[in-house]
């Protein structure tokens, strides 16, 4: 619509000192990895997550390829990880030519249900990989303890959590190796970037070498191992540090957010929203979700297109991964079905939800989602 204003699904806030230490990489001429940025960035950020190492790399795509290198999957080793998440999840462990196996989604919470994997636990299994989505941890007292009981691995993706708490303890601080990104869209951003987060040393170390194309320490551009280029720049870790120091900050400013939508859309019967709070934590809202009912007669697409052209910007839900036609053609999952993951994946989608976002803009968004459903 022409006369209105259109609100966009996300807008980051970048008001702190971000241009005092963006200027300060120009001024200093530190632009690339080597800066100094990088290292504050990393000891920040892995101390704010309650881990003793940081490794700043490009993106929380290559943060979780790294991680699922570091950790010496081998062909036919399984990882137990969630049905409904993002493709990088999966692709970093098909790359390594570890063998994905999937849970379906918990229906309220929309992470992985917990309490399938022991039923996926094979001879095989090395690792979990918990994904914690949208706006609530993972439960993972029971991760942890079938970790325990079958000496698995954790793989912990927080990329969407940082900041969020379960039980008191940082989300991202539960994995053998934990990997963040810090997209636009995400609590604190860099541009483009991630982290990779552990207390493991040797983990640490191996995940620095093949972040640097492994050069050997004692003879550059000698190499025992191929590495990759997934250097983060000292102006993103400059944009990071500006923006670590406001995280409790945004953190806040986002339930206050979703708590705003929910008063707004809590009446609303035709949508399922999402749980603001489970006795292990309180919701971040990283993205405002809401799930359509079966009596609405269109499905997320639709929704998205009557919000788009109500002037509201949105985004689908997740595509499972047995469903994607590149795991398809590589002959992967077949005959998988997880209903839950499928149904929300269908019915699901996010209404804007960045930082930058006024209360009148969420009053605006919530009242142009009522005016488009049933
Ligand atoms: C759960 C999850 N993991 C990983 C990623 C990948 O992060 P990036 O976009 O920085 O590669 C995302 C991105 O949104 C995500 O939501």
């Amino acid at each position: 619509m022409a006369d209105q204003e259109f609100i966009p699904v996300n807008t980051p806030l970048l008001d702190g000192n971000e241009k005092k230490y963006l200027i300060e990489c120009i001024d200093t001429g530190w632009v690339s990895s080597e800066g100094p940025f990088i290292k504050r960035f990393e000891e920040g950020f892995a101390a704010k997550m309650g881990r003793k190492y940081g490794v700043a790399v490009s993106n929380g795509s290559v943060a979780l390829d790294t991680a699922a290198i570091s950790l010496d999957l081998k062909p036919s080793d399984e990882v137990i990880m969630p049905a409904f998440t993002i493709i990088c999840c999966a692709s970093a462990i098909t790359r390594v030519g570890a063998v994905p196996v999937l849970v379906d989604a918990d229906p309220l919470t929309w992470n992985m249900d917990v309490s399938q994997i022991e039923a996926k636990i094979t001879s095989r299994t090395k690792a979990i990989m918990v994904v914690h989505v949208y706006g609530l941890p993972v439960e993972m007292d029971k991760v942890i303890q079938l970790a325990q009981k079958y000496n698995l691995k954790i793989i912990e993706d927080a990329a969407e959590q940082h900041g969020q708490h379960y039980k008191g303890r940082p989300v991202g601080s539960f994995g053998d190796i934990s990997c963040f990104s810090f997209y636009p869209n995400k609590h604190i951003t860099t541009g483009e970037g991630g982290m990779i987060a552990t207390d493991d040393p040797t983990l640490a170390k191996r995940c620095r070498a093949l972040r640097n194309l492994c050069f050997r320490p004692d003879r550059r551009f000698v190499h025992d191992e191929l590495g990759y280029n997934y250097r983060m720049t000292n102006i993103q870790a400059a944009l990071g540090v500006a923006q670590l120091e406001r995280m409790d900050e945004f953190v806040a400013k986002k339930r206050r957010m979703g708590a705003l939508y929910n008063k707004l859309l809590s009446h609303v019967t035709s949508i399922q929203l999402g749980v603001p709070r489970t006795d292990y934590a309180e919701s971040i809202y990283w993205v405002y979700g809401v799930v359509l009912k079966d009596e609405v007669p269109f499905d997320a697409r639709q929704a998205i297109e009557r919000l788009t052209n109500a002037g509201v910007g949105a985004r689908p839900f997740f595509w499972c991964m047995h469903e994607q036609p590149v795991f398809e053609k590589m002959g992967m999952f077949k005959n998988d079905k997880y209903p839950v993951g499928e149904r929300i994946a269908r019915r699901g989608f996010y209404i804007p939800s960045g930082l930058g976002l006024s209360e009148k803009q969420i009053e605006t968004a919530a009242k142009r989602l009522i005016s488009i459903l049933p």
